[in-house]
């Protein structure tokens, strides 16, 4: 072949020129991934998932669920609230001073200055970050999703397909591991006209013998198995559960700040 170098260098650059784009480039990225502390704490994240939820990553994964749901919040970007946290000497001045304000959904600066009005007026006041977003609108996340979020998955399950809700925060919206099993084995059970399949082959339907199992689910009355039987999850289903029970997305990292409430703020 006359051009064979010129083919073989061609190749050669188109084929490093990906790896190094899909392989090399993620890896010096996010390879060195590490714990990170948690916003205004020395506490570390993440702390890996407890040993069970390890599992059901895998029973995640091997039923396919990343097919119809996403773990990956998105985020559009930030706005400040101003919250008063004293109103000072001067009650009355302040609350009227702060009746004629937006307080909500500002920029930093536009935040600053009200910060600054507050506090000539004799009050105190705060700025709380609020992440933005379609996702965040939808409850789905209190922020965007990190890399540290998925530090100890193996595999990482992101999925690219949302015909269900994104579920990088399910264990904070329903912390029930009785409604997490109840909707895997009847999805229409618990959510009326559910598009979901039921995953039925990870429980099994008995005849309650001596007495009833204590990790039979728990139905809604006339929704459950026939009377004398029950519907006991597979270790399958309780690794799956406590999977979906340890996804949060919860916590204000560095590269992910936002304000709790006080009310609820984690230690
Ligand atoms: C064919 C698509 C499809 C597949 C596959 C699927 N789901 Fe779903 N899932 C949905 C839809 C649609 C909803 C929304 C309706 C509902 O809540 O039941 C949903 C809702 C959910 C919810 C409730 C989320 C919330 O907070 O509202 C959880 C948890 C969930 N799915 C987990 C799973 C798991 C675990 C698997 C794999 C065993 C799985 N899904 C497989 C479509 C799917």
């Amino acid at each position: 072949m006359k051009n064979g170098f010129p083919v073989f260098l061609a190749s050669l650059l188109a084929l490093g020129g990906s790896w190094c784009g899909f392989v090399l480039a993620p890896i010096v990225q996010l390879g060195g991934g590490q714990q990170t502390t948690i916003l205004n704490s020395s506490d570390l994240y993440p702390l890996g998932r407890p040993g069970m939820a390890n599992q059901g990553l895998q029973v995640y994964r091997a039923n396919g669920c990343a097919a119809c749901h996403t773990e990956q919040v998105q985020q559009s970007g930030v706005a400040c609230d101003v919250v008063l946290t004293s109103a000072g000497k001067d009650p009355a001045g302040v609350t009227n001073l702060i009746s004629s304000l937006n307080l909500n959904g500002l920029d930093k600066a536009a935040a600053d200055g009200l910060v600054d009005k507050i506090t000539a007026a004799g009050g105190k006041a705060e700025i709380h970050i609020i992440a933005t977003g379609p996702d965040i609108t939808r409850s789905w996340g209190r922020r965007h999703s990190v890399a540290e979020d998925f530090l100890y998955d193996d595999p990482v399950q992101l999925g690219s397909l949302r015909i269900g809700p994104d579920l990088a925060d399910a264990g904070t919206r329903q912390p029930d591991a009785n409604w997490q099993l109840v909707h895997l084995y009847a999805p229409q059970n618990v959510v009326k006209d559910s598009a979901m399949p039921p995953f039925r082959y990870l429980f099994r339907v008995r005849k309650i013998n001596a007495a009833p199992s204590p990790d039979a689910l728990v139905f809604s009355k006339g929704s459950g198995p026939p009377t004398g039987y029950e519907v006991v999850p597979t270790a399958r289903a309780q690794e799956l559960a406590a999977y979906l029970l340890s996804l949060h997305a919860d916590v204000s990292l560095h590269d992910a700040p936002f304000t709790r409430p006080a009310a609820v703020s984690k230690p």
